[in-house]
């Protein structure tokens, strides 16, 4: 028996010595200490020891069992950090391989549009305002001078979601949600989304329009007209052209359609302005005394003009885009040449 033991202490500790990963360590664990080990094959024999010898070789086998399994964790400790230094210096950081570059975002083309014009507007001593892209019939077309079965109604193809309640046309429907809620004098700019049942290269069931309102004392036809004219030299540049037409929205009177020098071909002539050097930018007016009283604004007292451009167009044109689908698809292809 005790032949037997110094056998298993012998063998076992060179066995140990020699490992070389930590699944073989567990291999030889369990051929010596395991449930059918070695050892434990021979601590259950000890009933048969005669009880002279039985202590001497009780405390033998004892000793055997803790030599082996204090080389065995310690030669685990050492598999282990071997283990961890080969994975430290696999995942070794080169600091001098070059970047692979920060790709960096950019605002939308529409956002940077939009944002100029309420700079302008903010410079000029606008307050910006927000409001319901889901708006009554009463602010969308009613309170606006456009009653139902008004053929006006017909400019506008609308998205109705009851028989009162739709999607905004335009965002005229903040002209009086503005006049309801300020005293005057005020000028707001509301920016906005806007939807339409049209759709072609031009034309989205979804764009953009600003919405821009000033009421005050003694102010008219004029004043609209070198605000625009302002507007349109910080927007464009100091040698932009303007052209006014006369036009008709039920809720401004007189109305006019503001044309601009055409920014595709800079006022020479090209297929987009047929040839004309100007391009259609918006619509806008002094607006009708019936509207301000609607509101509950003294139509003796105050008089207001406003307009309401929309911004995907001039985007459009400015940026030569051809389909104005583009601006809603977010297709990073298109928008990092927008950049
Ligand atoms: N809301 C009009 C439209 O969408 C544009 C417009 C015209 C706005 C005249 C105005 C305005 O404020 O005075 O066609």
């Amino acid at each position: 028996m005790k032949n037997k033991l110094e056998e298993i202490l012998k063998s076992g500790t060179s066995e140990i010595e020699v490992l070389q990963d930590l699944k073989t360590l567990d291999e030889v664990r369990v051929k010596y200490l395991g449930k059918a080990g070695a050892l434990t094959q021979i601590l259950r024999g000890m009933k048969d020891v005669p009880a002279e010898e039985r202590r001497e070789v009780g405390s033998l086998a004892n000793s055997v069992r803790e030599t082996l399994e204090k080389a065995l964790s310690e030669k685990w400790a050492e598999l282990e950090n071997a283990a961890l230094v080969a994975e430290m210096e696999k995942e070794k950081i080169d600091i001098t391989e070059p970047s692979r570059g920060v790709k960096r975002g950019a605002l939308h083309p529409l956002t940077r549009f939009n944002n100029k014009f309420m700079e302008i507007c903010v410079e000029m001593g606008f307050t910006v305002i927000q409001g319901p892209e889901i708006e009554t019939d009463y602010y969308n077309f009613e309170a606006l001078n456009v009653p139902k079965n008004h053929p006006a109604r017909d400019m506008q193809d609308s998205f109705y979601i009851t028989d009162n309640i739709l999607m905004r046309t335009q965002t005229s429907n903040m002209q009086i949600r503005a006049m309801e809620k300020m005293k005057p004098p005020f000028k707001v700019v509301c920016p906005g989304r806007v939807n339409r049942n049209d759709s072609d290269s031009s034309h989205s069931p979804i764009f953009n329009q600003f919405e821009a309102l000033v009421i005050d004392e003694n102010i008219g036809l004029k004043d609209l007209m070198m605000m625009i004219k302002e507007i349109l030299k910080r927007l464009f540049g100091e040698d932009v052209k303007m052209r006014v037409r006369p036009s008709y929205f039920p809720f401004t009177e007189p109305s006019i359609e503001i044309d601009a020098t055409c920014q595709r071909c800079q006022g020479k002539g090209c297929s987009l302005c047929k040839g004309t050097g100007f391009s259609e930018v918006f619509g806008a007016g002094v607006v009708n005394p019936k509207v301000l009283e609607m509101s509950g604004i003294d139509s003796v007292k105050y008089s207001g003009f406003a307009f309401g451009p929309g911004i995907d167009r001039s985007v459009m044109v400015t940026n030569k885009i051809p389909n104005i689908k583009y601006l809603f698809r977010n297709d990073l292809r298109f928008l990092k040449q927008m950049r």
